[in-house]
């Protein structure tokens, strides 16, 4: 089976002077083609940290990162995110909005960056996520779950093929949490894209197709 996003021997390990333990050690793991895979596991066991390894934003400090067929360790930064910027997006844990921008340009922007994908506009999916009343306000002046909701809008935006969600209905309420899954997993099934979903939820989880665990630094299916 080809995997849209596989790591062989993957560890990260802390390297100041508190800590110099292995977070996470010897992880084989892969999205398969077609799959949104969920990735659950305790507070503090490395899950943010393997999502941005497999990314391409974080360095892991062992093993071998593909994302779409390309080797994605040992080539430049500049590389990597001329890569993430064609097919990937990521939904961070602290949703990351642009302060500056209100929030109908916070996912203008992720779609003028893809080049304007016509399967999807920012005003449908802030529509569809329930968020659009509130598209001319800057991220300041609305609440953590309607931030997450606007962070979940501007990834679907930019029309990814491989979306890596971390805890993308952490700060939602279960109606809003359910649409949000409802979204990202249409996404998936209508574009035949792949996903990652951090989440602490069994029924978040049981809506992916396969559920993997992170604890103790490895992984088990
Ligand atoms: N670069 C780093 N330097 C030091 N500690 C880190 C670094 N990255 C993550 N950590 C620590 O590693 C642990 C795992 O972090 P994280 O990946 O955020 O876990 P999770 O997402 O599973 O809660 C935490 O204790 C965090 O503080
Ligand atoms: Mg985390």
């Amino acid at each position: 089976m080809i995997g849209i996003c596989e790591v062989l021997g993957a560890g990260f390990q802390f390297d100041n002077a508190e800590r110099r333990d292995w977070l996470f050690r010897d992880i084989d793991f892969q999205i398969p083609e077609g799959e949104c895979v969920a990735l659950m596991g305790p507070s503090g066991t490395g899950k943010t940290t393997l999502l941005h390894g497999l990314a391409g934003i974080a360095q892991l400090s062992e093993g071998t990162s593909k994302l779409n067929g390309t080797q994605i360790s040992g080539i430049s930064q500049r590389e990597v995110r001329e890569h993430l910027r064609e097919s990937v997006a990521i939904i961070f844990q602290e949703h990351l909005l642009i302060p500056s921008l209100i929030l109908f340009e916070n996912v203008e922007l992720s779609w003028a960056l893809a080049g304007k994908p016509k399967n999807i506009t920012p005003t449908t999916v802030l529509d569809r996520l329930a968020i659009g009343d509130e598209r001319d306000s800057l991220p300041e002046a609305v609440s953590g779950g309607q931030a997450q909701r606007v962070a979940i809008a501007r990834a679907l935006a930019g029309g990814p093929k491989l979306l890596f969600a971390d805890e993308p209905t952490g700060s939602l309420d279960e109606d809003n949490a359910r649409r949000a899954m409802g979204e990202i997993t249409d996404w998936c099934s209508a574009q035949d894209a792949h996903a990652l979903i951090v989440t602490h939820d069994p029924g978040i989880a049981e809506l992916c197709d396969r559920i993997v665990r992170l604890d103790e630094g490895t992984i088990n299916a």
